[in-house]
């Protein structure tokens, strides 16, 4: 068992912490790629209790959704695992989650709360784990969430900014550069896509000439992203394999790209597995023009959707109170 009696010395009463929402696969990267967003994101409080066991005792902003039962929630298994994992399942935590995105939107809104729960939980226990020792926890509540354990959701969530998952056994997460004038639009389009769902769409056979554009063009992504190289970026956002099968999912997707393009998008895909879409782009106005062009395209045809425009989070989660 750990050796962790310094850090629960440090044990706080109660935290309440914010965890960023996230573009998974960022166009040309399924399941390796992700990035953290400004806003949204969610926000979990957790407070140590007097008798043992993990309570979900609210949760809001789902519509009813999400599992009450702390043993399906993702944010209470995950803390439960974090408990047996240091060998204090004697402690009392109640929990609250308030869901500040959409769910099923494709902006990891399962990672966030997972997020928020992992990193909440070990601050309260005075940092026993590690970033790297609790992405363990964040992929099973991938796991829970959505049947797969993928990890460019919880990733960016956890490290913030740009981040490689170069493997998954074992794990190697390689945290990237952010160039400082990325900005991201987001838009939601009102319809629900379950990641579950989208997953089982992806070809899971492909051609060698369609895996060399691929991995072409990450090896690009990568390098742009070292060398702030923007034009660099905007060539390889390009996917030869899963955008075409998910993009009849999405209204209009063809020409929202093709339009994003003209008015100066670096790229524009699906983010994560849909159904919103993203622009990134070098400069504000563009990422506010793009807002405008797809949601009124949207509007067009009947499909109401919610926008954000943000730069990228590089800091991760963040604690947003703490009473010790
Ligand atoms: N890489 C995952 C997928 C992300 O595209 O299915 C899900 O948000």
């Amino acid at each position: 068992m750990l050796d962790l009696s310094e850090n629960l010395k440090k044990m706080n009463k109660y935290v309440k912490v914010f965890a960023p929402a996230t573009v998974a696969n960022v166009i040309c990267g399924y399941d390796v790629l992700g990035f953290a967003l400004n806003a949204p994101g969610d926000e979990v409080e957790i407070e140590l209790k007097k008798t043992p066991g993990v309570e979900l005792t609210e949760i809001t902003g789902d519509q009813g959704l999400l599992p009450r039962d702390p043993l399906k929630n993702t944010v209470t298994a995950t803390i439960s695992g974090i408990l047996e994992k240091i060998g204090r399942k004697d402690l009392g935590i109640s929990v609250k989650l308030h869901k500040k995105m959409p769910i099923g939107s494709g902006l990891g809104s399962s990672a966030a709360s997972t997020v928020a729960g992992i990193f909440g939980v070990n601050k309260l226990l005075g940092e026993p784990l590690s970033i790297k020792e609790l992405m363990p926890f964040a992929l099973k509540g991938e796991e829970i969430a959505c049947g797969h354990g993928h990890a460019d959701n919880v990733a960016p969530s956890l490290y913030g900014g740009f981040v490689l998952i170069r493997s998954y056994e074992p794990l190697d997460i390689i945290p990237l550069p952010t160039p400082e004038k990325l900005i991201a639009t987001v838009i939601h389009p009102q319809i629900e896509i379950q990641t579950r769902d989208a997953r089982k769409i992806v070809r899971q056979h492909i051609l060698l000439r369609d895996a060399i554009e691929q991995w072409g063009n990450i090896a690009g992504l990568v390098s742009g992203l070292y060398r702030s190289d923007y034009a660099l970026i905007g060539r390889s956002l390009e996917d030869r394999l899963i955008e075409p099968s998910r993009a009849i999912l999405i209204p209009e997707f063809y020409e929202l790209k093709k339009n994003a393009l003209a008015l100066g998008a670096l790229g524009f895909g699906i983010s994560g597995s849909g159904p919103s879409v993203f622009a990134l782009c070098d400069n504000l106005k563009t990422a506010q023009n793009i807002k405008t062009m797809v949601q009124s395209r949207f509007e067009q045809v009947g499909v109401n959707s919610h926008a954000f425009v943000s730069s990228v989070n590089a800091d991760g989660p963040r604690v947003l109170s703490v009473q010790s």
